[in-house]
């Protein structure tokens, strides 16, 4: 999957699959499979670093990251957050850190929000870099939007996000992620627009679909939102391995002989 490829899924009616990836050792996996593209989100905050939300993330944090995503999946296209503020500071640090994320192995970096970037996203998209959009719930805005929360079900919210989409477009993004939005909002936005949306806790008629991989995997059985589609029971399958290991260790019957070099 290339850039241009997104274009054409859409106007092949084909939907796009996307994952996140934050280590080596996902990515390994994620190399293997037919999953379309990766996204080191700023999620990991997050998910591998315990903090509240993804403000936390910067970017030399989500340059290690894409670094080892890069590494384990080389063949992978790769979306890499911009994180929180990346884009508010001026020019040269905001196309410093577009180029912290290139040069660690990024296809492409992903921008939270339109209204004033939309200048900076076609300065971005102009320098040959390629640009993934993100409307709805954007949670680096968390203490704006008094938590994470659906977006848009007001007649105004959903005006908003459907010109905010349009501008995304215009400015040269080649795609478009609506979190946690009403799924006939996301509908009429996917209709309007000729880049794919892909979507997360948007209803299933976006371009494509994006989830959390250790939320599709049930590795944290507390969190359950209702969006979320659990494709394994992740926690218990890794409880029960590591309880198998420690009873055999206890029991004294791992390892067996041909376990161990004579
Ligand atoms: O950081 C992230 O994981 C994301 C997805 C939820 C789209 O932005």
């Amino acid at each position: 999957m290339n850039v241009l490829d997104f274009r054409t899924r859409k106007r092949n009616g084909d939907k796009i699959s996307m994952v996140t990836c934050y280590d080596f050792w996902s990515a390994q996996i994620l190399e293997r499979t037919n999953i379309d593209c990766l996204l080191v989100g700023d999620s990991l905050a997050m998910v591998m670093h315990g903090y509240d939300s993804t403000v936390f993330a910067d970017v030399d944090l989500m340059a290690l990251h894409v670094k080892a995503v890069a590494r384990g999946a080389p063949g992978k296209f790769i979306v890499a957050d911009m994180p929180f503020l990346a884009i508010r500071k001026g020019l040269e640090p905001t196309m410093n850190a577009v180029q912290a994320l290139m040069q660690s192995g990024a296809s492409a970096v992903k921008i939270e929000g339109e209204a004033g970037h939309t200048e900076m996203i076609a300065h971005i998209v102009e320098s040959g870099v390629p640009v993934m959009g993100h409307l709805g719930l954007t949670p680096q805005s968390v203490h704006a939007l008094g938590g994470h929360k659906v977006q848009a079900r007001s007649d105004n919210g959903a005006d908003g996000l459907m010109e905010s989409a349009k501008a995304l477009a215009a400015a040269g993004c080649f795609g478009l992620v609506l979190e946690c939005v009403p799924a006939q909002l996301a509908a009429r936005v996917s209709r309007s627009i000729d880049i794919p949306t892909i979507g997360i806790g948007a209803g299933p008629e976006t371009d494509g679909q994006v989830l959390v991989l250790q939320d599709m995997l049930g590795m944290n059985p507390d969190f359950k939102p209702k969006f979320l589609r659990q494709y394994a029971n992740g926690f218990e399958v890794v409880s029960q391995a590591v309880n198998r290991f420690h009873d055999e260790t206890r029991q004294g019957c791992f390892p067996s002989k041909s376990e161990s070099y004579a």
